[in-house]
């Protein structure tokens, strides 16, 4: 199977779309045009809590915050990273968990967004990634090897079981369903009693169905970036669940015992701004019931 068994037919034209692209967003004149007239929006923090009976109840809520999509480029201005950094910050994570998508168009990006990130949160901050499918189209081992050197624990089909007090929790990464290779097996060598998933995208979904988890968090869609007043992406993004679960929180499974949640994300793609579908991190305290 090659390294993007789901995407090669598709690899041809998205090599054409970057090379043009990259010629048109020559000197980043969206992001600086988008930063000056506002077009880059406010960032939003969408706030969950989340119940549940396997939580011990004499444990203390555990602060998770989710960020996705960066898309550190020609596209999204530091200045709008660096706001979003700020707001993590301020949020005060218990850990931070990191949806891919951190470059778009160039794998050096990586470099000016960790140097943001470097700045800004402590080092004690417990930090978790996975890779999105532009990640995976630059350059995945350089961009792991670069997260990994700033502490930023990688997840792509990896476990890592919580410290004490929360060593009844444990965190499963998956590869991106479209550009990599996701091996749920490996993701789930080790568990402990409530399992949490990171994942880039809604499709990675499919690869769950027959695993048991309790919360898993997703990005890629950017809610369809542009949508129409009740929320509704006017294109989805691609993969087979991008429309389904746009953005927001979905209760999944027989017995509903499921939780998905997928955030619109930081930055931009192809179009420099946003309609009806603002920046987004995500705030999600874990409780006892
Ligand atoms: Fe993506």
């Amino acid at each position: 199977m090659g390294k993007f068994p789901r995407f090669s037919k598709h690899a041809f034209i998205r090599f054409l779309r970057e090379k043009v692209e990259k010629i048109l967003f020559m000197g980043s004149w969206p992001a600086k045009l988008g930063i000056l007239v506002g077009f880059q929006g406010t960032i939003l923090i969408t706030r969950y809590r989340i119940r549940l009976n396997k939580f011990p109840s004499d444990i203390p809520q555990l602060k998770i915050v989710f960020a996705s999509d960066f898309h550190m480029g020609p596209t999204t201005h530091a200045k709008h990273i660096t706001q979003s950094i700020d707001k993590i910050s301020d949020l005060k994570p218990d850990i931070l968990l990191l949806g891919g998508d951190f470059v778009y168009l160039k794998t050096d990006y990586i470099d000016s967004w960790l140097k943001i990130i470097a700045q800004k949160l402590p080092e004690s901050m417990k930090k978790y990634a996975v890779l999105g499918n532009h990640d995976n189209h630059l350059d995945a081992k350089y961009i792991s090897a670069a997260l990994e050197k700033y502490g930023i624990k990688m997840l792509c089909n990896r476990f890592e079981i919580l410290a004490p007090p929360y060593d009844f929790i444990s965190l499963h990464g998956l590869d991106d369903w479209l550009s990599g290779t996701p091996d749920v097996e490996s993701a789930f060598e080790r568990q402990a009693a409530i399992k949490i998933v990171l994942m880039h995208s809604p499709s990675n979904y499919l690869d769950l169905q027959n695993t048991e988890f309790d919360l898993a968090f997703c990005g890629h869609t950017h809610g369809g970036q542009i949508a129409f007043a009740d929320g509704s992406p006017l294109r989805a993004g691609s993969g087979p669940l991008s429309r389904q679960f746009n953005f927001g929180l979905f209760r999944l499974g027989e017995k509903m015992q499921k939780t998905l949640i997928v955030s619109k994300g930081v930055g931009f793609g192809s179009v420099p701004f946003r309609i009806n579908s603002a920046p987004e991190i995500i705030s999600c305290r874990l409780t006892a019931e």
